[in-house]
């Protein structure tokens, strides 16, 4: 199994956990793996990394393993091909390879017709965990063309600006902490915002702080009443991201909305 040797390149696990998600059976996701590739990468270390990284750990199919949340990427989508097949079509100018990356680092920049925009934490990930995957998607019906220059440019931007840990804003105002951690890609407040997840408005007339708190410790684990078809769409990981007093200013400013 190709996987098996990806494990023997994978240095330690960050951190461990795994969630169920009830609309798809099964699915898993693991915090990914960091990768300690270097400029010496072959183009199947990148791809079967990408492959696990897909499948599990980075959560894709949270979305992606459902048609009407977001498109096929393995498969054809709207006539188009696979991803590999259509990615150098999409932006005039980007070729395959600069628009899957911008997919996942800048996924507001393009949005596909008939579909939300992607919410989506690249800097969860490492540069090289970001190029395996795009060497993964580019292998579905096209030349990969990332290449080992590709990984040690961005190990050796990781290493001068550290992507993961730490919260993504020091700000202590309710709406900045939620707008800075995409919140609003997937809930409501005020007309602001998509409403793939239960509206923010109200929110505590229909449930309690402790139960906010949970939601966003554990998104996977209990579905908001009327939701439970989309269990499982929150970002898991979504709380590492918030600092414990950003957490209670968030939970009590949502526990706030209502009469
Ligand atoms: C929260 C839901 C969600 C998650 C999680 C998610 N995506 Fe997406 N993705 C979308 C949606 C919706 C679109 C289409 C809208 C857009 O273009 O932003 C999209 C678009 C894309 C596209 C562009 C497709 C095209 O045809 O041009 C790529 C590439 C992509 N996602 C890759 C990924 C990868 C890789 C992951 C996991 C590391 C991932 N996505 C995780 C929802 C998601
Ligand atoms: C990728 C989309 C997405 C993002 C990003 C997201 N949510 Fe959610 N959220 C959902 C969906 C869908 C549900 C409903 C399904 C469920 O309960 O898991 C939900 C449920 C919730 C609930 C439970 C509501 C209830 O009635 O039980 C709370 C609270 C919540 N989200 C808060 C937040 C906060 C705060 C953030 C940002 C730190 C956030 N969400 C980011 C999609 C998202």
């Amino acid at each position: 199994m190709t996987n098996l040797k990806v494990l023997g390149v994978v240095l330690g696990t960050l951190a461990v956990y795994t969630w169920v998600a009830n609309s798809i059976p099964q699915l898993e996701s693991v915090v990914p793996e960091e990768l300690s590739f270097g400029a010496d990468v072959t183009e199947a270390e990148l791809v079967a990394a990408g492959q696990a990284l897909f499948n599990g750990g980075g959560g894709c199919l949270v979305c992606h393993g459902l048609p009407t949340r977001a498109p096929n990427l393995l498969t054809d989508q709207g006539g188009e091909g696979t991803i590999g097949q259509r990615c150098a079509t999409r932006v005039p100018g980007a070729d395959c390879k600069t628009y899957i990356y911008e997919s996942l680092t800048d996924p507001t920049a393009y949005v596909l017709d008939g579909f939300d925009p992607m919410v989506f934490q690249a800097r969860v990930f490492s540069g090289a965990q970001l190029w395996a995957l795009v060497a993964f998607l580019q292998d579905q019906g096209g030349p990969v063309t990332v290449t080992g220059a590709d990984v040690a440019a961005a190990a050796e931007a990781d290493a001068a600006a550290p992507a993961a840990g730490g919260p993504l804003t020091a700000s202590m105002d309710p709406l900045e902490i939620m707008r800075a951690n995409l919140c609003l890609g997937c809930h409501v407040l005020d007309g602001e915002g998509v409403a793939t997840g239960p509206p923010f408005d109200g929110m505590g007339d229909r449930i309690d702080a402790d139960r906010i708190r949970r939601s966003i410790l554990d998104p996977g684990a209990e579905a908001a009443e009327g939701f439970q078809d989309q269990l499982g769409t929150m970002t898991p990981t979504i709380a590492d991201l918030l600092s414990a007093r950003q957490l209670e200013v968030v939970v009590q400013f949502l526990a706030g909305q209502g009469g």
